[in-house]
């Protein structure tokens, strides 16, 4: 298969176009062609030589992807040939197709494009696992979101905004600010510019 291969760490132009092989299915595993993978900042790190993958795990790119399934394990009840999943992965998501366990995907919904799905399984479900099962954000509360910039930032907002609650963050620029106030952050501070507990303590948060 085609996939994005690193020879040696370095910048982004280190990231050729080449021959992978496929990954093999297991009997729990979905196959998944690809039609999109997200970028994280583990990829940047990684392409750089500074996050080595977990033992095990595909050294190819991409924590992330969607597609279609086109092979389904045997012991895999859930999931046809032709849906349309999107997956969080150890890695190999920057390649044409993705061997993942089945727990790991999810259907993608009608309504979501292949490629908004894409980036939806690592940020969000990290801000979900953290901040609403591991941090059991109470209804109506409030969230503080350092670099809401971030990947994960921009998806804390959109969650918190989701589940009512309100929501300060504090960002390098002002450019990043406006962002996240149109995201629907309630309050946001360039921290470069000023004290974010001062700013913010005027605030209806
Ligand atoms: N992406 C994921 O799914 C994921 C999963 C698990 C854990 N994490 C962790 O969550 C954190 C954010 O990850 P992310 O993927 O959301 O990152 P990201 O989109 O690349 O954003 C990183 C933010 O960090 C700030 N920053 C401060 N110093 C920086 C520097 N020297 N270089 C680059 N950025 C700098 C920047 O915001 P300002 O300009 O506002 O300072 C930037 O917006 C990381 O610690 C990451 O390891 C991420």
């Amino acid at each position: 298969m085609k996939a994005i291969v690193i020879e040696q760490p370095g910048d982004e132009s280190v990231m050729q176009l080449g021959e992978a092989p496929e990954p093999t299915l297991g009997a729990g595993d979905l196959r998944i062609q690809v039609a999109a993978a997200a970028v994280n900042r583990a990829d940047l790190l990684q392409r750089q030589g500074l996050y080595p993958p977990p033992p095990g795990a595909s050294p190819i790119l991409g924590l992330e992807c969607a597609g279609e399934v086109v092979e389904v394990g045997a012991d895999v009840s859930g999931w046809a040939v032709g849906d349309r999943a999107m997956a969080l992965l150890a890695g190999g998501g920057y390649a044409e197709q993705v061997v993942v366990d089945a727990g790991s995907a999810l259907q993608v919904p009608d309504a979501l494009a292949i490629e908004d799905a894409a980036a939806l399984p690592e940020v969000f479900l990290t801000v979900f696992l953290n901040v609403f099962q591991l941090g059991a954000f109470p209804e109506g509360g409030a969230a503080l979101v350092h670099g809401g910039g971030s990947g994960i930032g921009t998806a804390a907002i959109q969650l918190v905004r989701a589940a009512g609650g309100r929501i300060v963050v504090t960002a390098g620029s002002d450019e990043k600010c406006q962002r996240c106030l149109d995201l629907g952050a309630d309050v946001a501070v360039n921290y470069r510019e000023g004290d974010f507990v001062a700013a913010s303590a005027g605030a209806s948060c």
